[in-house]
């Protein structure tokens, strides 16, 4: 197992790594569109554990992926993870004023732009990772993973779960309904960042599978958590305000099953992470240690 110590030392070290590969593919600032572009990377730049690629990063690095054809995907899906924050932070969704430690880009940059800001985020990630065909133009695994990227964001991924969260506010939720909103909205994102590294890296089609799995319990775990510290978190910590969920009158996992059975499935989930994240023919100790680290996340 890694040491504690040194675990958070690899970690500052890959997360400023991350960003740098992240700065390479952001816009200019320039031309009549330039508040756009701005907007676009105030929401970038503002702060963010930076996750997604990451997990991306070590999963293609655990199975034995060594290229720069990651990278554009690395910042891709940070680009459309950040749309998709700067959307969620909207008045007509969640309407909160801060995210990252600032001001939500709507606040700073007006409803207009910032709507347009996520919009072109999005749009920015794809020509981002289409990047990658450049550059290594025969290799059919780009094409699998950029299939992969696109779907875990659209309707059957991240955007259909976000319709159902916003179309059942004040209204009762089954399990079930709940079940399918966290593994869309949330699950969906960390399903394409690991599944893209592991094909890029050219892993199997059952070993993209087991990734899959592995990372929508991650994904549960993640959002789970993301409500308990909606409720019992530091704000200054967080970066964002606590008790929007009980603003917005949201069910959420801790208003269905209570807050100490809530703590207990992050920590189930993420048990059955590694436990599959072992049954894979390579290793990754870091990617290991980091799945079991989000059990007591506090930001
Ligand atoms: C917030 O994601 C949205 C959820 C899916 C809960 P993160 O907690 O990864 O946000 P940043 O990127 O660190 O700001
Ligand atoms: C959002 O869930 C998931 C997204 C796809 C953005 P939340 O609405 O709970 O995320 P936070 O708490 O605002 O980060
Ligand atoms: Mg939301
Ligand atoms: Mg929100
Ligand atoms: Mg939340």
């Amino acid at each position: 197992m890694v040491d504690l110590t040194n675990f958070d030392d690899q970690m500052k070290k890959r997360v400023t790594e991350v960003k740098s590969i992240i700065e390479n593919y952001l816009p200019q600032e320039e031309g009549f569109q330039r508040t756009l572009l701005e907007a676009m990377n105030y929401s970038m730049l503002v702060g963010g554990k930076k996750l997604r690629p990451l997990l991306m990063q070590q999963t293609y690095v655990m199975f034995g992926g060594t290229s720069a054809i990651v990278q554009p995907f690395m910042a891709a899906i940070e680009m459309i993870h950040t749309h998709s924050l700067i959307h969620d932070d909207l008045p007509a969704m969640d309407n909160d004023e801060y995210r990252r430690g600032k001001k939500t880009t709507h606040i700073v940059y007006g409803e207009a732009m910032a709507i347009l800001a996520g919009d072109a985020l999005l749009n920015h990630a794809y020509e981002t990772a289409a990047r990658a065909f450049e550059m290594d133009p025969q290799n059919p695994n780009i094409g699998r993973a950029f299939a992969i990227l696109t779907s875990k964001t659209g309707i059957d991924g991240m955007i259909g779960g976000q319709s159902v969260d916003v179309e059942y506010v004040d209204r009762p939720l089954t399990e079930e309904q709940l079940s399918f909103i966290y593994r869309m909205k949330t699950s969906a994102l960390i399903e394409a960042s690991m599944m893209v590294g592991a094909v890029l890296a050219g892993a199997g089609e059952e070993e993209v599978e087991t990734v899959r799995q592995i990372a929508e319990k991650v994904g549960l775990a993640f959002q789970i958590q993301d409500d308990i510290l909606d409720v019992i978190g530091d704000r200054e910590v967080l970066g964002k305000a606590t008790k929007s969920d009980e603003k917005n009158n949201k069910t959420t996992y801790v208003t269905v099953k209570g807050l100490e059975q809530a703590k207990k499935d992050v920590a189930r989930y993420s048990e059955e992470a590694v436990q599959l994240l072992q049954k894979l023919p390579c290793e990754n100790e870091f990617l290991h240690e980091l799945i079991l680290q989000l059990i007591h996340r506090s930001a």
